[in-house]
């Protein structure tokens, strides 16, 4: 019996997830960036876990998940690339990238090439989580990824299609090995995404009272870990659509996977 790892598992739809995962009695790694939160999150979902801690905006933080998972036993079923972040205001890591770069492009795409090897051998499927907003996006990968010209909607837009990009340029590289990769807009769900620091947060926190509960957003992602037949693929919750125009570009791409992959072997 295998794993299946699970990012930014203690909140929102990463533990939804989890938590579907764990009813369906499938062993589960969570990866998550605060230690606390993560146990505690683990506590409550009960069944059979294992905590990864690891902040995934950085390279340390990166090989830290990666090596956690190399180190089980068994083989690596799934690997559920969910952990997101929506910022609020413009700040930058240490290594001068804007954070929701870090995370949504640089986490999510040093992770799965960090354990590449590992995904072959196990012929794992990957679920990397997106956003259906990424079709907002301007795939200026210079300015998106330092966050020169920082907007607190669109760079988080941005952030999701420069990540997609690289995916899709991940998938074809992958064509063939035996991993299934596909990326998921999960739906819309009352989640912590986007919400702290601005005078109108108690509103957010209103509207999104009206979305479907942050337990409920496991369903789609969960599903796909299942299928053999969505490589390459971009769904829209668990209909299969075709790829965003704004997607298609193969040498951007590949220029968004390049970075990621030279990012991850810096430092
Ligand atoms: N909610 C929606 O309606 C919606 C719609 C479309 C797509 N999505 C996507 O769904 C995914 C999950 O989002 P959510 O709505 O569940 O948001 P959320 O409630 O804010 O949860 C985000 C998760 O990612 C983790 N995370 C953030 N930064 C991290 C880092 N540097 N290293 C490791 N983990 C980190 C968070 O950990 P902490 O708790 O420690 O911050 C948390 O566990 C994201 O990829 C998002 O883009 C969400």
């Amino acid at each position: 019996m295998g794993w299946f790892v699970v990012t930014g598992a203690n909140a929102g739809i990463g533990k939804a997830i989890a938590k579907d995962l764990i009813a369906r009695g499938e062993r589960v790694v969570m990866v998550c960036r605060d230690e606390e939160r993560g146990r505690r999150a683990a506590e409550e979902l009960g069944g059979t876990t294992r905590l990864v801690v690891a902040d995934l905006s950085t390279r340390d933080g990166v090989r830290a998940a990666a090596a956690g998972v190399e180190a089980l036993q068994e083989p690596l079923t799934a690997l559920i690339l969910n952990a997101g972040f929506w910022p609020t205001a413009l700040e930058r890591t240490e290594d001068g990238y804007e954070r929701s770069f870090a995370v949504n492009h640089l986490g999510t795409l040093g992770l799965a090439l960090a354990l590449r090897e590992r995904l072959v051998r196990d012929r794992t499927h990957v679920v990397a989580v997106g956003a259906g907003l990424m079709v907002m996006g301007r795939p200026a990968l210079a300015r998106v990824s330092t966050g020169e010209d920082f907007h607190p909607v669109r760079t988080y837009a941005d952030t999701k299609l420069t990540a997609a990009l690289g995916l899709r340029a991940l998938a074809r590289e992958l064509d063939g090995s035996g991993v299934v990769l596909s990326v998921v807009h999960p739906g819309v769900f009352d989640t912590g995404l986007g919400v702290g620091g601005r005078w109108y947060d108690p509103l957010v926190r209103l509207v999104k009272r009206f979305w479907r509960r942050a337990d409920q957003g496991g369903r789609a992602p969960v599903a796909l870990a299942y299928r053999d037949d969505v490589h390459g693929a971009w769904f829209d919750e668990l209909e299969r659509r075709p790829w965003p125009p704004v997607t298609d570009d193969e040498a951007l791409q590949r220029a968004c996977l390049d970075l990621a992959a030279s990012w991850l072997a810096g430092g």
